[in-house]
């Protein structure tokens, strides 16, 4: 079934049933890509990949996934399209919508990706804003269905700032009904408002805990990101003093249940919000999870694309 919205801008768009769907084509296209290439359903479509940070997996996983159904990918930067300062977003939005099947953006302020989307008439991807990265998390729920068997009763204990990527667990938390435990020191956590929505008439929890002991006592999955985020490079110094006992290593591992799984989005900063020989011991996933963004966004491409009569 193709998915409801035209766009992927956050996980809190979307049913249990759609996510799950996302995933579940996600491990069907994974085992039968060891069978033969895919068939090539995206002939002759292009996605268009807008950025305004750096990357490596979400520019190079889109672009295989494209290719790898068929289509080709463009990579756009936002200094050369300058959207609201060059050209009105409507129209950026409008023109894009002439020439590609699907626009994918990474960018600062989530409120550009949204006004990009209300007026493309093609399905638009949030490849990262300041605000969310639900790409990345689809990926990690695939990443933790395959290594555990299911989602139930999971506990991810979120060791870091309440970024990006916390909020987008957070999101998935209140669509699939797990349990968030975000350890932080004070002031680093999710805005209230945020967890009040997300959470709204779902099963899913949520804590901050600012022990960090304390925080993975109970975790399934121990779950990290860098301290600082793209955009917060002056804030690097003060926030390694800051987040200084919330540090992924053997000591801190060694408190959460025997077994639990180490993941990290990456770019990891090795020596700072985990050490080397966390994020190499058996227990760790994080290989596995960055491999399966490509999976994750070439199914989520597919559903979307599929139903979207884009060109
Ligand atoms: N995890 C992630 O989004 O990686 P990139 O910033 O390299 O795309
Ligand atoms: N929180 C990080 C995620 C990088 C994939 C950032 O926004 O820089």
């Amino acid at each position: 079934m193709p998915l409801t919205k035209k766009d992927f801008l956050s996980i809190a768009d979307f049913t249990a049933d759609e996510l799950n769907e996302i995933i579940n084509l996600a491990i069907k296209q994974k085992a039968d890509l060891n069978k033969g290439p895919l068939e090539p359903v995206f002939r002759g479509k292009t996605l268009g990949c807008i950025f305004h940070k750096p990357s490596l997996r979400t520019r190079v996983s889109f672009e295989v996934a494209m290719h790898q159904l068929g289509g080709s990918s463009m990579f756009i930067t936002e200094k050369e399209i300058g959207i609201g300062s060059r050209e009105a977003p409507q129209d950026v939005g409008r023109v894009l919508s002439r020439y590609l099947a699907a626009v994918m953006i990474r960018t600062f302020d989530h409120s550009i990706a949204e006004t990009l989307a209300k007026h493309a008439t093609i399905p638009v991807i949030n490849g990262l804003t300041d605000l969310l990265h639900p790409c990345q998390i689809m990926a990690d729920l695939m990443t933790v269905q395959e290594h555990r068997g299911n989602l139930d009763n999971l506990t991810v204990a979120f060791i870091g700032d309440g970024n990006n990527v916390a909020r987008s667990w957070i999101n998935a938390a209140g669509r699939l009904g797990f349990r968030v435990v975000l350890g932080c020191p004070a002031g680093y956590g999710v805005e209230r408002e945020f967890i009040d929505r997300a959470l709204a008439g779902s099963s899913g929890r949520y804590e901050e805990i600012n022990d960090p002991a304390a925080a993975v006592k109970e975790a399934d999955v121990l779950y990290t990101d860098v301290w600082a985020s793209m955009g917060q490079e002056d804030e690097a110094a003060k926030r390694r003093q800051a987040f200084s006992a919330f540090q992924l290593n053997p000591e801190l591992v060694g408190q959460a249940p025997k077994g639990a799984y180490i993941m990290h989005c990456l770019p990891a900063h090795r020596g700072e919000e985990i050490t080397d020989d966390v994020i190499e011991s058996e227990n760790s996933i994080v290989f596995d999870e960055a491999e399966n963004r490509l999976h994750a966004q070439r199914a989520l491409l597919t559903l979307l694309v599929q139903g979207g009569g884009a060109h």
